[in-house]
């Protein structure tokens, strides 16, 4: 699995506990919206980043959602990364992960997923047994 480094992003939340889903939802909320995403990007790019916490809490206890702009070379800001980073347990089948209503957990609809690729312009996940978890996602900033 490939390293990460929190130091590179402009925004690292720890998620930890429950509440810490909310804050790194609020937090990345805000700086897209500064950043000039659409109301309605503004609302995909958040509810991606609260089931990406939901399921670092969930499943691996603790992690880090981390944030940033992508530039061009005048610096204007043309889109956002997001990292949802964690050393937890790792997902079993991957494959199935990724498909509609697949859940472990009693009484969830295992849409998180499928769900947030859905929402974003790209995503790709890593994830090793025993190793943790890597999903990482960008989403383009409309011109308007
Ligand atoms: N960070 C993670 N670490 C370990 N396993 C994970 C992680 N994220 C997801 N998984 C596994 O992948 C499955 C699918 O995740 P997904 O978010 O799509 O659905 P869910 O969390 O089960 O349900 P929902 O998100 O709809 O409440 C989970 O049930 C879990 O087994
Ligand atoms: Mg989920």
């Amino acid at each position: 699995m490939r390293d990460i480094n929190i130091e590179n992003y402009d925004l690292s939340v720890k998620i930890k506990e429950e509440n810490d889903i909310v804050i790194a939802r609020q937090m990345v909320k805000n700086m897209v919206r500064k950043m000039g995403f659409t109301l309605s990007d503004v609302t995909k790019i958040s509810t991606a980043v609260s089931e990406l916490a939901r399921n670092i809490y969930r499943y691996a206890g603790e992690g880090y959602i981390l944030l940033r702009g992508k530039q061009e070379k005048d610096g204007k800001n043309v889109g956002v990364e997001i990292v949802a980073y964690d050393r937890g347990p790792g997902i079993e089948d991957l494959d199935s992960a990724l498909r509609d209503g697949y859940t472990t957990t009693r009484n969830s609809f295992g849409l998180g997923l499928p769900g947030v690729r859905r929402l974003m312009d790209s995503f790709s996940i890593e994830s090793e047994r025993g190793s943790g978890t890597i999903v990482i996602v960008s989403k383009k900033r409309r011109a308007f």
